[in-house]
């Protein structure tokens, strides 16, 4: 077995030798797709919209990680959402896992190795603003690692960005106006706000809660932050939304079950998917025509 050291430094070997095997599969050609979409727990139908599709199973593509969690289906599809080529990841890895954060970030790697300069990830969350109800859509403007390591630990890979890459800004605000205005054309709001990251797998104490509202985060959920730093370091413009899948703190004794989650993620799947195709169907800022 590598040490960890060792591993980061395969990663660009690793992450490369996927990306060629997508390219060839997916017949890619010189193309390149214009986003990676993330599919969080519930959420993973969304791919199914994509046209002249390939799916390739997590398993089949080289040194890609395996997904253990139910909810996520384990496989990337390259297809046309909105006349864009995408690849969408159903199915993605987390901390909790018991997976290195290099392995947690290696799809994001991968889109890095073809040249996607924007990822859009998705996630489940427990809300902590009292004002948000279970479905809504939340644009993460910021966030809060409270995740024990960080993706980039260890000798840095040059080749993927620097050894201090800055987070500020990385949710892009052109491309949170593109998601607001496509919101605003199917006709429905969207909620705004900081996400806090958390290890898990359990859930959040009635303190824990307390304490995320003091330091000023508004959902709380055990992904995403890992694949934004990933992005951060390789340069990736990020789009992240989460479900809110529940309110926090409403009630005394109060109890999250991974079953509610995963209802209400699917009840507001229709909802997210639109707003994933109308972001998918408008010009990106920086973009000629597309
Ligand atoms: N806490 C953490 N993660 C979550 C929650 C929650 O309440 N709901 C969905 N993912």
């Amino acid at each position: 077995m590598a040490g960890s050291a060792e591993m980061t430094r395969q990663v660009w070997e690793r992450a490369g030798e996927a990306a060629a095997y997508v390219r060839r599969e997916a017949a890619l050609g010189d193309k390149t797709p214009s986003a990676l979409v993330v599919l969080g727990s519930g959420l993973g139908d969304f791919a199914d919209s994509a046209v002249a599709r390939t799916v390739l199973p997590y398993g089949e593509i080289p040194h890609f990680p395996h997904s253990t969690v139910k909810g996520h289906a384990g496989r990337l599809v390259v297809g046309e959402v909105s006349r864009r080529t995408v690849c969408v990841m159903q199915g993605r890895f987390h901390y909790y896992e018991g997976l290195p954060l290099t392995d947690v970030t290696f799809g994001v790697r991968v889109s890095q190795r073809l040249g996607i300069p924007v990822v859009i990830l998705t996630n489940a969350a427990g809300g902590l603003d009292p004002a948000f109800d279970a479905g809504d859509l939340m644009l993460i403007t910021d966030h809060v690692s409270l995740m024990p390591d960080n993706p980039l630990r260890g000798p840095n890979e040059d080749r993927f960005g620097p050894r201090f890459p800055s987070p500020v800004g990385v949710y892009d605000r052109a491309l949170l106006d593109v998601a607001r205005d496509a919101a605003a054309a199917e006709g429905f709001s969207l909620r705004e706000g900081v996400y806090a990251a958390l290890p898990g797998p359990s859930y959040e104490t009635e303190a824990e809660v307390r304490y995320l509202r003091l330091i000023g985060a508004d959902a709380v959920g055990m992904s995403t932050v890992p694949e934004v730093i990933v992005a951060v370091h390789g340069g990736q413009k990020v789009l992240a939304v989460s479900t809110i899948t529940n309110v926090l703190g409403r009630a005394p004794g109060q109890v999250v079950s991974h079953e509610e989650v995963l209802a209400v993620a699917e009840r507001s799947r229709h909802r997210l998917g639109a707003l994933l195709r109308g972001v998918l169907a408008r010009p990106w800022p920086g973009e000629g025509e597309t």
